[in-house]
């Protein structure tokens, strides 16, 4: 019997299809969940990435409200040119506490997994308001509202209590302190504890981020988080790391 009339048979009984294409299902399924078994080894752990602080956090909400991520990536892939251009590649372990991750495809702009500390705050803000300030050829539309706009730092305990609920691990305290911390991240002078949120928040920026230290805005949380996008892990670490693993593996 040929090959073509053996599957003739498979077509005519609908319980060996119902069988055949069950089988056939099953293979995708098990290749696309296993590693999700294995999800621990599959995200190795690096040094240095922490949850974000409420006003990163914060901005990171406007981000995805706003929609950025129609017209930028942040995942910066491990080819030449995308490396020259941006910086290391990104690791998994960078986006582990990222709800939802913003890694993305469509790149209308740059990618932006290492744009923290590349320009100023004041360069920010200004780009923000009108890009084609700054940079005149820009499609980049517009968020001058964001300046204007109160920061809602009532919902900032609910906002790290859902992300536990998720699996990012803030402690207790983080969770009381959520809003006093989102205030004072972008007002120093208010008399808050700025060492004990460095401590739980390490590599936390301190500071005016919107250039109006009187009011906290939209605008201060988006910066903020900008300014601290691919900041926290020492790469050259990671990297000796990975050269270390790789030497074990030989
Ligand atoms: C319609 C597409 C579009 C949208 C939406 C958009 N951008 Fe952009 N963005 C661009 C383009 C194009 C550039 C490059 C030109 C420039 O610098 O303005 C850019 C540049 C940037 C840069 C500078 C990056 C660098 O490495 O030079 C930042 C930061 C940035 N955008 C942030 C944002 C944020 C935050 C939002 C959402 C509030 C946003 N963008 C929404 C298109 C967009």
């Amino acid at each position: 019997m040929s090959l073509a009339s053996k599957h003739k048979k498979l077509e005519k009984n609908v319980n060996l299809l119902a069988i055949g294409s069950f089988i056939a299902v099953a293979i995708g399924g098990i290749v696309e969940i296993a590693p999700l078994f294995w999800m621990d080894n599959t995200i190795e752990k690096v040094e240095g990435m922490r949850p974000y602080t409420p006003l990163e956090q914060a901005g990171r909400n406007i981000y995805v409200r706003e929609g950025c991520y129609s017209c930028h990536s942040q995942m910066i892939r491990p080819f030449r040119d995308e490396v020259e251009r941006y910086g290391h590649y990104s690791l998994a372990a960078e986006s582990m506490y990222d709800h939802p991750f913003q890694w993305g495809s469509k790149r209308t702009g740059p990618d932006l997994a290492r744009v923290g500390g590349r320009y100023s705050d004041e360069w920010h803000v200004q780009h923000l308001k009108d890009p084609q300030s700054v940079v005149p050829e820009s499609v980049m539309p517009s968020y001058s509202f964001l300046a204007n706009t109160p920061l809602n730092a009532d919902v900032a305990g609910d906002m790290l209590v859902a992300l536990r609920r998720v699996g990012v691990p803030y402690s207790d305290r983080d969770l009381r302190q959520a809003n006093l911390d989102m205030a004072l991240q972008a007002d120093p002078e208010s008399g808050g504890d700025v060492k004990d949120l460095q401590q739980r928040y390490p590599k936390a920026q301190v500071r005016d981020f919107d250039g109006d230290p009187s009011s906290l805005t939209e605008m201060d949380a988006l910066v903020a988080y900008l300014q601290m996008l691919g900041t926290l892990v020492d790469l050259d670490s990671a990297a000796a790391q990975e050269k270390l693993a790789e030497e074990k593996g030989r």
